[in-house]
């Protein structure tokens, strides 16, 4: 079997001579035929340019355009070593995308920095780029030294900054030569005008890439792809994405956790039985035991299982058209598997709390259930997310960790055990209002109704969380976000264990309020405590909006913070002149209703 291309892809800034070094490295390793290398003479002459090597592209652009397999849209060359193929390197947005579904994978990089302009922050977003793709090794090419009189001192400096840039990028950078593309210096030949230089040229240093490891070295997974039935087995189907599998080798299947063996696997057109199998080839097989297996699930070996979680932390790139902020639904597939999930914190690599399209973030994404994971330090694909929004890949991600708190250990009495023993279900009521528009003063009402009922009933309050769980926590929108996911969290808790939660929050924006009901799910219901800001500033029970208005309280809801008034809750109460009476009975028949409340405890 021969050794498949080595991949590499080649980054850059626009400028800086990307696809002239492409051509130059195309025709200096023997791989333009005769007749594109005079049509690229032809062409720069007629243009009055000297030799232009990215014509060279321009011709295999033109192929690309007309081709039809993603193969054909890679420029492949050969050194005296083995076998190269560039990773579509022009067209940047679909490189990424390529990359980040795994269309693409590319196992080394070299960046390409215009000796005159150095770094630039499009330099810097690809390095940080090829980190989170799970790139390694880089050689940095500082082009058009030509232009810089072949100046070491030129290039010294700059290699200095290059280093530093490795160093922030968490990217090894294997060696940086100084070259030009235009003419060839140091890319195959060691030039002549740069007699400084001790170093490789760029082809060597391409050769001194290292392979990458085997897939089949690493713990055995595979991401299931469809079931089907053949006599009495069920018979799994799927590719190995890491490691290898015998018959009769024990396995778990996730996300259940259970454990069974390989009884045989099944080869469609293989005279010879097949017993064992490694990565990347597909594989259908049929386990010991008649367990329930579906498409999204994952096979792994027993000794290294995968991960699972439910609040997910990664690094992203996001390539969305609309900014990517908090409270923002996206499904993310994650093997075979798909989660819907929320953007539930954006942790740093953004201004004003979004990410703006095509750039690189770190953030936390909640999904409904457990996700099955590896982290992304490990090289299995199950450590890679695709995010998409609307049915297109708006952008990628790497998965650094989850919250081990979320994750699911199932309780050992049962929702329906507590359902009947409380004569209701639990639900969360979320009092969403101004300061000072009666949200305490309704959830506390309510709760002694709904409690001398024989109700499990609680009240979960702002105002008295922040004296505690969320201490740390002020007003501005990020910490009243966070503040409201706690609560979120702690009243799922609540009501997953049968209770009637009862939650007073001012909760301003619409984001934040869809955040608690992502995470608390269907038992969510959102009511309006709707005094308006007038009225509540008239009765200014904490003397707050006094202060807000002298300027002593900053952003303070409604004077000097944001507002938004829920577009269709659930209820309204409290609203004109509604009665604290009248609004608590329509709160509690409203809740009665949801909660069914036993008759009988009535
Ligand atoms: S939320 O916006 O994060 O939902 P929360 O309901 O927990 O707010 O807390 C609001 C309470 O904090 C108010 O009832 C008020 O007593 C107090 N508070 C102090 N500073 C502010 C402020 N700047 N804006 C709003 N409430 C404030």
């Amino acid at each position: 079997m021969s050794t498949p291309a080595f991949p590499i892809v080649i980054v850059g800034h626009v400028d800086h001579g990307k696809s002239t070094l492409i051509g130059r490295l195309l025709h200096d390793t023997g791989t333009l035929s005769e007749a594109r290398v005079s049509e690229v003479k032809k062409v720069s002459a007629r243009r009055g340019v000297a030799v232009e090597w990215s014509f060279a592209l321009d011709a295999l652009q033109l192929e690309r355009d007309q081709a039809i397999t993603v193969d054909s849209t890679q420029a492949r060359f050969r050194t005296s070593l083995r076998d190269y193929v560039i990773v579509d390197a022009p067209g940047h947005e679909e490189f990424l995308r390529n990359m980040i579904t795994g269309a693409a994978q590319a196992e080394a990089a070299v960046m390409v920095i215009d000796i005159i302009h150095g770094i630039t922050p499009q330099t810097r977003r690809h390095a940080l780029v090829l980190n989170l793709l799970g790139i390694r090794q880089m050689i940095v090419v500082v082009n058009k030294i030509d232009s810089a009189d072949f100046d070491e001192k030129a290039f010294t400096r700059l290699e200095a900054e290059i280093t530093a840039l490795g160093r922030e990028a968490n990217i090894d950078i294997t060696t940086t030569i100084p070259l030009s593309a235009r003419h060839g210096d140091n890319l195959a030949d060691h030039s002549a005008r740069t007699p400084w230089w001790r170093g490789p040229t760029l082809i060597e240093a391409i050769d001194r890439f290292q392979p990458p490891p085997a897939a089949a070295d690493r713990p055995f997974r595979l991401a299931v792809q469809d079931v089907y039935r053949s006599g009495a087995d069920r018979v799994v189907v799927g590719r190995i994405d890491g490691g290898r599998l015998t018959v009769g080798d024990t396995v778990t299947l996730w996300p259940s956790g259970r454990t069974a063996r390989i009884k045989s696997f099944h080869a469609s057109n293989s005279a010879t039985p097949v017993i064992a199998a490694a990565a990347p080839q597909s594989v259908a097989f049929a386990l010991d035991q008649d367990l329930f297996v579906e498409r999204g699930h994952v096979v792994a070996s027993a000794t290294a299982p995968p991960r699972r979680g439910r609040s997910l932390r990664v690094r992203l790139v996001w390539l969305g058209r609309t900014p990517l902020t908090v409270g923002y639904r996206l499904r993310m597939v994650v093997g075979t598997a798909q989660a819907d999930v929320v953007a539930s914190r954006i942790h740093h690599g953004i201004e004003s709390g979004a990410v703006a399209g095509n750039t690189v973030a770190e953030a936390t994404f909640t999904a409904a259930n457990d996700v099955v994971f590896d982290s992304f330090v490990d090289g299995s694909t199950l450590g890679r997310g695709i995010l998409v929004d609307g049915g297109e890949v708006a952008g990628g991600c790497a998965i650094m960790s989850s919250d081990a708190a979320m994750s699911g250990a199932t309780t050992t009495v049962g929702a329906d055990e507590r359902r009947l023993r409380n004569g209701h279900a639990g639900a969360v009521f979320w009092l969403t209002g101004l300061s000072g528009a009666g949200k305490t003063t309704l959830a506390r009402a309510a709760e002694r109704v709904l409690f001398d009922r024989g109700a499990q009933v609680m009240v979960v309050d702002g105002d008295l969380m922040r004296g505690g769980l969320t201490a740390d926590l002020g007003f501005d929108n990020d910490s009243r976000t966070e503040n409201i996911r706690r609560v979120a969290e702690v009243a799922k808790l609540m009501t997953s264990n049968g209770v009637i939660v009862l939650a007073a929050l001012i909760s301003p924006l619409a984001s934040q309020r869809e955040l608690a009901r992502h995470i608390i799910g269907p038992a969510f219901h959102e009511v309006l405590v709707d005094a308006d800001v007038e009225t509540c500033a008239a009765r200014d029970v904490k003397g707050h909006y006094a202060k807000a208005k002298a300027g002593e309280l900053k952003d303070f809801t409604g004077i000097s913070a944001t507002w938004e008034r829920p577009a269709q809750p659930d209820l309204i109460v409290g609203a004109g002149q509604e009665s604290v009476d009248n609004s608590t009975q329509r709160l509690v028949d409203y809740i009665a209703s949801i909660a069914a409340l036993h008759a009988a405890a009535a």
